[in-house]
């Protein structure tokens, strides 16, 4: 099951009356995309945003983030620390940080990291050393469009949420044009999305993968 909502995903997140059910998976927007705050302003949008969706899920449940880090005017913004500061102003702790190989290590790259940070939270959650698993990905897989999640990261997301949570429904309230509600449908899970670009939006009610 799937539904998308055309608008702002901090006033839904905000309204949002989520259960254990619901787990937050999302991609948040990059300051290119809000220029219209500035990049101090952008910064403190995103940890703010970071901390709501970190308080908005119940205590057994999940928020995790898919970020790529990003060169401004000769220095780095750290979007792994960024979300972390949000986390941690929720009360929430880290599960789990992998790193996503977006090129091949070695790679020099110019404007964007040759990684990407995908971070994992939860108040009340904690795992035992057997629920391990992969903490470098050695690919993002297919990319729907440049600024997606790779299919096989949301694969890995929808997989660890099925076997280490009682989540069985994906909020994306950033979602783009849908891979993380796909790949979440794919697998068995049920997804909700939110999507400021109308376009988006729509293309997220139906999208499916390798179409
Ligand atoms: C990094 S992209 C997400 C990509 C998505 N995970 C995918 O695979 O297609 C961030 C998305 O957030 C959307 N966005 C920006 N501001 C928003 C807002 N206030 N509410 C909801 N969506 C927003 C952008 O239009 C963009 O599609």
């Amino acid at each position: 099951m799937r539904t998308v909502h055309h608008g702002d995903g901090v006033a839904w997140l905000q309204a949002a009356r989520l259960t254990t059910e619901h787990a937050i998976v999302t991609s948040m927007p990059d300051h290119s995309e809000l220029p219209q705050l500035g990049v101090d302003g952008w910064k403190q949008w995103f940890t703010t945003t970071a901390e709501l969706a970190c308080r908005q899920v119940t205590d057994e449940a999940v928020t995790i983030f898919f970020q790529t880090d990003v060169k401004h005017d000769g220095r780095w913004i750290d979007k792994g620390y960024l979300v972390s500061v949000g986390a941690e102003r929720a009360g929430s702790h880290l599960l789990w940080h992998k790193v996503v190989c977006r090129a091949t290590p070695g790679t020099v790259g110019f404007g964007r990291p040759a990684y990407a940070h995908l971070l994992c939270f939860s108040r009340g959650l904690r795992l035992t050393p057997a629920q391990s698993s992969a903490d470098v990905l050695p690919a993002l897989g297919e990319m729907p469009w440049s600024r997606a999640m790779g299919v096989d990261v949301c694969r890995a997301v929808a997989r660890f949420l099925l076997k280490h949570t009682a989540c069985r429904t994906v909020v994306d309230p950033f979602c783009g044009v849908g891979t993380m509600l796909a790949v979440a449908n794919e697998e068995g899970l049920s997804a909700i999305g939110v999507e400021l670009s109308r376009r988006r939006a729509s293309k997220a009610r139906n999208f499916q993968l390798g179409g």
